[in-house]
């Protein structure tokens, strides 16, 4: 397939980048101010993603056969202090890639966020319940869900995803990259006992999100995760460990989401997602933890750190 990849710097992007080559999909890979090489697109584009006559411009062009959206303002705290421009690329442009989609006849994989739920329940949350966003971006998550379906509901799959882990292009993105960065300045990462996620890596979600646009016959809004479920404070010495940091190298902070209320009225104690039906329909499979951090690479913006640690 010819795919139209937006968000191809990105920590997901790059890996669906990857993996879409891997495949033997030809991939035309759009960035904003990214400038490096990245592997497996075929032609780079640097596009402002907010320019809505550029990206049609753009993509009537490359005339794909798959059009996926990993561009995105994607935290949470980005999106409340720029609310307008987070609007334009996490709503107005999945839904315009979608109207694209539908006029080309052509695949269309989004990617949205367990966040549209509040997570008040410890159980998982189906892809039929009510969602319950508490903030900006969940909001805007699922009002780009809306959007995608009223556009494309023929072509297009929706896919939720969880707290990322994985190995971005600048090391600075993901779960472990942000706790090294903490520990390479000499603070201690603060981590939270009572906030539960279900995490997966960046790769094992491009891998879904690239099946996804080879299996035309699933539409809809789809749940991916990993296969456990553990709070950050967990997953942060889960991390440690696995690089054979100790707690003074690496130091860990406890917080309990009662220490810090202001805060916790933005985020969802605990959001564990029922990955049915599509768990059932794809080769890829959720990844147990162990397997998670397997992948995991030393971030290069820590490197001389780190082996100096050892
Ligand atoms: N990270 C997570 O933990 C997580 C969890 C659940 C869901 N998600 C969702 O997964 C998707 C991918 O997230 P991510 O973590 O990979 O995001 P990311 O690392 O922050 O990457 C964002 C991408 O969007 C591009 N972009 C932003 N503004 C642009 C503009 N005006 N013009 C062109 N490109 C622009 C960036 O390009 P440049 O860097 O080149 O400017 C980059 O490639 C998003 O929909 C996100 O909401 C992420």
């Amino acid at each position: 397939m010819n795919v139209f990849l937006t968000g191809a710097s990105g920590l997901v992007g790059a890996a669906v980048a990857r993996a879409a080559a891997r495949r033997g999909h030809r991939v035309v890979g759009v960035v904003g101010s990214y400038a490096g090489q990245i592997e497996g697109v075929a032609t780079k584009l640097a596009l402002d993603l907010t320019d809505e006559a550029a990206i049609s411009a753009a993509v009537l062009e490359a005339f794909p056969d798959a059009i996926f959206n990993c561009a995105a303002v994607s935290v949470p705290e980005a999106c409340e202090t720029d609310p307008a421009r987070a609007q334009v690329l996490n709503v107005a442009l999945p839904a315009a890639l979608a109207r694209l989609a539908h006029h080309l006849s052509a695949r269309f994989v989004h990617v949205s966020s367990e966040q549209v739920f509040n997570g008040t329940r410890a159980t998982p949350y189906a892809v039929g319940d009510v969602p319950s966003p508490i903030n900006l971006y969940g909001r805007q998550k699922l009002e780009s869900e809306r959007a995608v379906q009223a556009a494309a509901a023929k072509f297009a799959a929706t896919i939720r995803a969880p707290l990322l882990m994985g190995d971005s292009l600048g090391g600075r993105r993901s779960t472990h990259e942000r706790l090294f960065a903490d520990w390479m300045a000499g603070r201690p990462a603060k981590l939270y006992t009572d906030e539960w996620r279900q995490p997966c890596t960046a790769e094992n979600l491009a891998e879904v999100i690239v099946e996804l646009g080879e299996r035309r016959e699933l539409c809809g809004v789809f749940h991916w995760a990993g296969a456990e479920l553990l709070s950050r404070h967990a997953l942060g010495l889960r991390i440690r460990e696995h690089f054979k940091l100790t707690d003074r190298q690496a130091p860990i902070l406890p917080l309990t989401r009662a220490e810090t209320p202001a805060v916790a009225k933005q985020r969802q104690p605990c959001l564990a997602l029922d990955l049915a039906p599509l768990a059932g329909k794809l080769k890829t499979r959720p990844q147990t933890i162990a397997e998670q951090l397997d992948d995991l690479k030393v971030p290069p913006p820590c490197r001389s750190w780190y082996f100096a640690q050892q």
